[in-house]
């Protein structure tokens, strides 16, 4: 009888070769044809006597098996091959290239506008707006400064056209009008914005910002003003003590008013805020006029209000000690580079203001 182990050895032989279609193709054909080698030892079982026959056939059949299992499993490992090298082939490159990455700026009159809205809404006060193409009544009439009112002059207006009675506002406080004019008191609200005087040297610029703030409701004192002002001081500049003073002052619109000033002193060439004998003047503040309360239908006998106006170009400086304020509006990248802040560190109460 033949040497089925021999035979299958020859054939493994043969199979290890095999590593592409073409040479698999004429392996098969060599093994299974028509003159394969198997087929021919199929041939022979005719010949074989009764009692060669069984152990032949049964020998011959696991052989046929073995094979052809291993010629599938070749058969699907270069199938697999080739599915493998065609997709390498078409791979696309879906990315884009990298870019280089520029990190804003927060310019410090926007840092310093979130710090106070910040500061004021944990106390209740909701936030305004108003144009900043304002007219007569507005910005001058309905907060009791009428025509010829020396206090026109000293705001320095830019009048836009004289005969549409458009001028830009000189101040926030056009907002206390709009606002009042909207709904019924209770008011209180601040009213960040631009506004526009006459006016230029390191100290001053034809555009720069102001804060209004306005309180109006039932029983309201020039107590309440100052517990107001000392929360705010204390809170924007991030000090436990500070010390204000209230000197008397005039506007039309307010009776009586206040200018308020901050206590500081300079300390190894840095300002230190709270501290110390010298003072600098933040801001103008009073009683809300009656007349400004009769201009918008607010019964003065029955409600009281204070008001406020800040500069806000002015507190940036203080704060984050800068010392000329046409830089603020130069557009310098440089500059704001170095007095910016990371526009991801929003200001809040809780987390800090500035740090
Ligand atoms: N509007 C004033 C100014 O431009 C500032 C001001 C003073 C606003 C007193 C007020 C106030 O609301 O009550 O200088």
């Amino acid at each position: 009888m033949e040497n089925f182990n021999q035979i299958e050895s020859n054939i493994l032989n043969k199979i290890k070769n095999v590593n592409d279609r073409n040479s698999y193709d004429s392996i098969k054909t060599e093994i299974f044809g028509k003159k394969g080698i198997i087929t021919e030892l199929f041939k022979k079982i005719g010949s074989l006597n009764q009692s060669e026959k069984k152990e032949y056939a049964s020998k011959l059949n696991s052989l046929k098996t073995k094979i052809t299992e291993i010629l599938e499993k070749k058969l699907t490992d270069f199938n697999q091959s080739e599915i493998n090298k065609k997709l390498e082939n078409e791979k696309i490159d879906v990315t884009l290239p990298g870019r280089t990455y520029f990190a804003g700026k927060i310019h410090p009159v926007s840092q310093v506008i979130d710090e106070v809205t910040s500061i004021f809404s944990e106390i209740g006060f909701s936030v305004e707006d108003g144009p900043d193409v304002e007219n007569e009544y507005y910005n001058f009439s309905a907060l009791n400064t009428p025509e010829n009112h020396p206090a026109r002059d000293m705001h320095d207006t830019f009048y836009l056209d004289r005969s549409k009675d458009l001028l830009l506002r000189t101040h926030t406080s056009p907002v206390q009008i709009r606002t009042m004019l909207k709904s019924k008191p209770p008011f209180k609200i601040i009213a960040p914005g631009r506004t526009y005087r006459h006016d230029s040297d390191k100290t001053h610029s034809p555009m720069f910002h102001q804060l209004e703030g306005l309180h109006v409701d039932k029983n309201i004192s020039m107590g309440h003003l100052k517990g107001c002002l000392y929360y705010f001081v204390k809170k924007f500049f991030e000090v436990e003590k500070v010390k204000i003073r209230f000197r008397p002052s005039h506007f039309p619109f307010t009776e009586p008013s206040a200018e308020v000033d901050i206590g500081y002193k300079i300390h190894n060439g840095k300002i230190k805020i709270g501290e110390g004998d010298k003072w600098l003047e933040i801001l103008g503040c009073g009683m809300v006029h009656p007349k400004v309360l009769k201009n918008v239908k607010v019964n003065p006998n029955q409600y009281q209000g204070y008001a406020f106006g800040v500069g806000i170009d002015r507190l940036a400086m203080l704060k984050y000690e800068i010392n000329d304020l046409r830089a603020f509006f130069e557009s310098d990248i440089r500059w704001l580079e170095f007095y910016g802040f990371d526009p991801l560190d929003v200001p809040t109460n809780y987390r800090g203001l500035s740090r």
